[in-house]
């Protein structure tokens, strides 16, 4: 982290999903109530199984989802106030400085549009030159940016291979020039091989750029080595945060346990050690979602207390954050 100054906050933010079938009206309770802060410069990373609400607050921090409920700060400044939405501000000027580099870059690449007028659309939706030429110069810098050539301007997303496509995502998000990027699973698409490649130039681009990044990942391996703090989710809830080697030293809610029980071990001697433990049961329903601590179905150390009360999500030791009515 370079400095300790925050960038992003949210405050209890919610995200619900309304669904109707029939003369029913449900709620996917997708995140809930989440506090979390990101620094200037800083990576937060968060991981969770598949449905555990990440890309849902991704996308909500970015109001690219209407937040159900909380409040978002952005640089200090009300982006979301939900007790008070008719004043919540416009946000084109913040646009410019959050953008998203998307999961599966084919299908977040128009196929009809070229390289070039992909990378210029938020270009040109910001006003952000004011010659062609300068478009056409700005462009080529960026695809040179993440390791594309400028001729490359006129070909469409289909002539690229997935790790290209990914680069053109990213010279896209690039743009606008932002100061916070939204990862979402930027490399779980990808071959294995060029995995490490989009990462490095994600990390290098950081340094360059200054940039703040929420990572999103399914499994810990990927983040480990990207993120200087970890935020890990079940099912809408944030249940442990802390930085990242700590999270691996000192895991302290039992579903983090769970997740990096899972992590291969390089060192055999480490491994035969490490318990592996395992998770009973189904991810139950954020339609439906368990009483209490909604981890509770499937917590090997479950107290009668967790199936009646959420935990609160508290700082237990000095930065580390968790849910759990055994750790406070
Ligand atoms: N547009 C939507 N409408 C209704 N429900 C949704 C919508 N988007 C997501 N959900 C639901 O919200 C919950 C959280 O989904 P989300 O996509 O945020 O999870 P995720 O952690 O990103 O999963 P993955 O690792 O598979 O990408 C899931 O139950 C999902 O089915
Ligand atoms: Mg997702």
């Amino acid at each position: 982290m370079s400095d300790k100054t925050i960038l992003l906050r949210t405050e209890n933010l919610r995200k619900y999903f309304t669904i109707k079938s029939g003369f029913n009206t449900k709620y996917v309770q997708a995140v809930e109530d989440i506090t979390i802060e990101i620094a200037k410069g800083e990576t937060l990373g968060l991981v969770g199984e598949s449905g555990c609400g990440k890309t849902t607050l991704g996308r909500t921090i970015l109001r690219l989802y209407e937040p159900t409920k909380g409040k978002i700060y952005y640089d200090g400044q009300l982006i979301f106030d939900g007790d008070n939405i008719k004043n919540n501000p416009d946000m084109l000027p913040f646009r410019r400085k959050m953008q998203i580099i998307f999961q599966d870059p084919s299908a977040s690449l128009d196929p009809r549009m070229t390289v070039g007028e992909i990378v210029a659309e938020a270009l040109d939706i910001h006003g952000l030159y004011t010659q062609k030429n300068d478009r056409k110069e700005r462009v080529a810098e960026l695809l040179d940016m993440v390791g594309l050539n400028r001729e490359h301007a006129n070909r469409y997303p289909h002539e690229f291979s997935g790790g290209q496509q990914q680069r053109i995502g990213i010279a896209r998000a690039l743009a606008v020039e932002p100061e916070f990027i939204v990862c979402d699973e930027p490399i779980s698409a990808l071959d294995v091989s060029i995995q490490a490649q989009i990462v490095n130039m994600l990390e290098d681009m950081q340094d360059k750029l200054g940039l703040t990044y929420l990572f999103i990942a399914h499994d810990l391996s990927v983040v480990k080595h990207i993120s200087d703090r970890i935020g890990v989710m079940y099912l809408g809830n944030m249940v442990e945060l802390v930085e990242s080697n700590e999270l691996y030293r000192n895991p302290l809610h039992p579903y983090t346990k769970t997740l990096l029980s899972a992590v291969p071990v390089p060192d055999p001697e480490v491994n035969r050690k490490s318990q592996r433990i395992m998770l009973e049961g189904e991810i139950p329903s954020a339609i439906d979602p368990p009483s209490g601590c909604r981890f509770h179905t499937r917590c090997p150390y479950v107290m009668d207390i967790c199936k009646k009360e959420a935990p609160v999500f508290k700082e237990v030791e000095d930065g580390h954050y968790v849910a759990c009515h055994i750790v406070s």
